[in-house]
């Protein structure tokens, strides 16, 4: 049974349909990354999943709980982090948690042992006595997600945790994160940058305009994309000759020679190969090294350049939307 599942989830502002016949799953221990433009829905589903809005149609499923009839149920289950967290006046960080504490009935020593927890693994436990609003953004976000994890949930519901923080801040968030997955929490996770995710999450479901446009593995929506890797090869003399016997090679679909970076990652200070691969094609870059050994040539540098998810998810969404 999927941890998460939504069937034909559709969800109407009046006249404007914000979710469009929605299908999700998304299964135990998963950081699911969920993907789209500002106005895509994002927020919606994950305000149905967190059940303070109601579908219009379809369901939303939590373990096999359905939203709007078995909320109560649900509730002690997720954890909801949502966009914007609240002023909270005159309230240091302590307190704060506290009083969420005793919102989900955690009473007495138990308490006091919850909080102290939770600011541990969220980081905190050196900010407990400062004003909840005098926090960076960043803080307040981990303040937020300090508080979800008091009752401690099996899902975690996070509406864009890292947007509006400073680069350090969101290696903290990413950092946190990955400790939560580890505990074996199941997370939904949006952002309308995909890049931010792709490290972190497992699968991914992009949406746009209240349409999934995909869901799926991380690895799956790359081949969907048909990105092309680029591998870097390095030879040590013959640089010409190479790069034409890669030219020949099934898949490959450009070859160019460029200037190495100076690093050891880069190759060195020499030239090096640059071999675009065409997923269409097929073609495996795994043959590169024998390729060029046969030709007598020697290798010195070869390596995966990271795939751009970014450039992956323009393809995608331009194939499938125009
Ligand atoms: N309470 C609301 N009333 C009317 N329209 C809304 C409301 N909330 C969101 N919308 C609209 O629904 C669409 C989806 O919004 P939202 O779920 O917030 O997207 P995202 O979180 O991906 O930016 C947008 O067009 C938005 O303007
Ligand atoms: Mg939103």
């Amino acid at each position: 049974m999927p941890m998460i599942e939504t069937i034909n989830l559709t969800k109407r502002y009046g006249e404007l349909t914000a979710l469009n016949s929605l299908n999700l799953t998304i299964n135990e221990g998963d950081c699911f990354g969920f993907i789209g433009p500002n106005g895509a829905g994002k927020t919606t589903t994950i305000k149905v999943l967190a059940t303070l809005l109601k579908p219009s149609s379809g369901q939303a499923q939590i373990a096999g709980l359905t939203v709007g009839y078995q909320n109560r149920q649900i509730r002690p289950l997720i954890g909801y982090v949502p966009d914007f967290m609240g002023a909270y006046q005159d309230m240091v960080v302590h307190e704060y948690l506290e009083f969420f504490a005793a919102a989900y009935n955690i009473n007495g020593m138990q308490r006091k042992k919850v909080v102290n927890d939770v600011l541990e693994l969220t980081d905190l436990t050196y900010k407990q006595t400062a004003e909840v609003n005098g926090l960076s953004r960043g803080m307040q976000q981990r303040l937020s997600i300090a508080r979800v994890l008091l009752h401690d949930p099996k899902v975690l519901l996070m509406d864009e945790p890292a947007s509006g923080l400073d680069p350090r801040a969101r290696i903290e968030i990413r950092e946190l994160l990955k400790e939560l997955k580890k505990m074996g929490k199941t997370i939904l996770i949006s952002s309308h940058i995909l890049h931010e995710l792709a490290e972190l999450c497992n699968t991914v479901g992009i949406i746009e305009k209240g349409e999934l446009l995909f869901n799926g593995t991380v690895d799956e929506i790359l081949r969907r994309a048909k990105v092309g890797h680029v591998i870097h090869v390095g030879v040590a003399e013959r640089l010409q000759d190479a790069a034409k016997v890669l030219q020949t090679m099934p898949g490959i679909e450009k070859v160019s020679i460029v200037q190495g970076d100076g690093t050891a990652h880069g190759g060195g200070t020499g030239q090096l190969i640059h071999a675009q691969f065409d997923a269409r094609m097929g073609g495996d870059f795994t043959d590169i090294p024998n390729v060029l050994v046969n030709n007598g040539l020697r290798m010195t540098h070869f390596q995966e350049e990271p795939v751009n998810l970014e450039t992956a998810f323009m393809r995608l969404t331009k194939g499938l939307v125009q």
